[in-house]
């Protein structure tokens, strides 16, 4: 049985100093471990669909946010770190679309993914844009 070790909690190394990326972020990582939850407790493929589609509208919803505040700020890194957004954005519409129509499951692999992606994009590409925006905004 798979268990939920990928549940990613918030802790302050995940700060950036701009406190509503910080209200997403914290916000965006309480979805991620709700489907981990749902994933690991075995729910119905329906509940995990709306599980998934939220995490992925507000995902989406947040890259807005991000883009912009960086646009607002004419911040230099916008067309590359949209780039990112966008890239993520067709991947996990790609995987959705395999799910709803049954072409592939839900596992924690999905979830480790995009854990992986969070962190990484976080940690590198968020920091750099926050760091301007802590300094312009
Ligand atoms: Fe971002």
């Amino acid at each position: 049985m798979e268990e939920a070790t990928d549940i990613l909690y918030w802790d302050d190394s995940l700060a950036l100093g701009v406190a509503e990326i910080d209200d997403d972020h914290r916000k965006l990582i309480g979805l991620l471990n709700e489907l981990a939850i749902n994933i690991t407790a075995h729910q119905a493929r329906e509940a995990l669909a709306v599980v998934l589609e939220n995490l992925l509208n507000y995902t989406a919803w947040h890259f807005r946010h991000e883009e912009r505040l960086m646009q607002t700020y004419r911040f230099s890194g916008y067309v590359a770190h949209k780039r990112e957004h966008a890239d993520l954005i067709r991947e996990a519409s790609a995987f959705q679309k395999k799910f709803l129509d049954g072409e592939q499951d839900m596992t924690m692999d999905v979830v480790h993914l995009l854990k992986e992606w969070v962190l990484h994009h976080v940690m590198q590409t968020d920091r750099q844009m926050a760091e301007f925006l802590a300094e312009h905004m």
